[in-house]
């Protein structure tokens, strides 16, 4: 990762900012007004949502509940239909939601940092700076997938974007950066950026107002960045899961002291290549499914004698409840009652 000296980071921000003024899109209208509810509405609108999809929905938005108390107080069914066509209609719910929470807890009152503006409903990290920078002046950095790919970019950061503990590593990078004295426009010039000249596809870094700052572009290695690993599909297993009862109890056995559920007692369990492997009474018509990290099980209950062996114990239900069983075999006992 790269390290910016003071005066870097001040020649970037003037930069920056300087372009911003120059050529940012310093019309769109919750650029003109920065009242808390024109912004929290259009960070949640341009959440999944294109500037050019959003800006007719926003106007037409605006217009029907120019205020917080109005969109507290409308009807869900009016809310739902000025969103209709954008999508994750989940999000229209929050915000009125939200409204709500503004008028009627806070008697009108809004949180002004990102920390306390987390209360509102469908508000979470990124819209919550969003908001306290562009409306309250906070010192934060919004931290959203644009962010993410341009200042991976100019600084080298090697973190995995597809990691949640990667947002508090960017955040700690880009904090010094922000703007202290245009916090909201910082962060603003910063989505304009990684929708213009940096963008995922075919960034024009070489044109790029900030193309000085730009290391990864200097090392010739910008379209590895942002780092981020596919999620690994989980790899699916087939187990046969013996329900062997004698007097009211139930054959068990302990798992060993490594791999996966190491050490906790389960049926026993045998991994097969496919069901025509399956012997004795299959209790099910469906395989019981347990998803882990990288695993997916399909077990299927079947109902057979196994001989008895050093790692197996039949138990009565007092004594399996009394220990630490794993999700997968409370599923499979659960299964089994049915
Ligand atoms: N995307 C998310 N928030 C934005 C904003 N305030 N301006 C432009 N694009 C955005």
């Amino acid at each position: 990762m790269e390290f910016w000296s003071e005066e870097t980071i001040e020649n970037f921000r003037r930069t920056l900012l300087d372009w911003y003024d120059r050529e940012g899109r310093a019309t769109l209208p919750w650029r003109v007004d920065h009242d808390p509810y024109r912004v929290m509405v259009s960070e949640i609108m341009l959440q999944q949502t294109q500037v050019d999809t959003v800006l007719p929905y926003y106007e037409r938005f605006m217009q029907a509940l120019p205020t917080v108390q109005d969109l507290a107080r409308a009807p869900e069914a009016q809310v739902l239909k000025l969103w209709e066509g954008l999508g994750y209609y989940s999000r229209a719910r929050n915000l009125q939601k939200a409204a709500r929470f503004v008028v009627d807890d806070l008697h009108g009152h809004w949180p002004e940092s990102a920390d306390d503006l987390q209360v509102l409903p469908g508000v979470g990290p990124y819209t919550s700076a969003a908001i306290a920078s562009i409306s309250f002046g906070e010192v934060v950095p919004a931290v959203d997938g644009n962010a993410y790919r341009v200042f991976s970019r100019l600084l080298k950061i090697d973190a995995d974007i597809a990691q949640p503990k990667s947002r508090k590593i960017f955040y700690d990078a880009i904090l010094p950066i922000v703007d202290p004295d245009r916090p909201g426009d910082f962060n603003q010039a910063i989505m304009d950026l990684g929708s213009s000249y940096m963008t995922a596809k075919n960034p024009n870094s070489a044109d790029s107002p900030v193309r000085a700052f730009n290391a990864a572009y200097r090392d010739g290695v910008e379209i590895a960045y942002p780092v981020k690993t596919k999620k690994q599909r989980p790899v699916k297993q087939l187990y046969m899961a013996t329900v062997s009862e004698k007097d009211g109890r139930l054959l068990f056995e302990k798992r060993p002291d490594t791999g996966l559920l190491s050490g906790f007692w389960t049926f026993p369990l045998e991994e097969i290549q496919n069901i025509e492997q399956i012997v004795g009474e299959q209790l099910h018509i469906k395989p019981i499914v347990h998803v882990f990290t990288h695993r997916r099980w399909e077990i299927w209950l079947v109902k057979r004698d196994l001989p008895l062996t050093d790692n197996r114990q039949y138990l009565t239900p007092d004594q399996w409840q009394h220990l630490s069983l794993p999700t997968v075999q409370h599923k499979l006992l659960n299964a089994l009652e049915e």
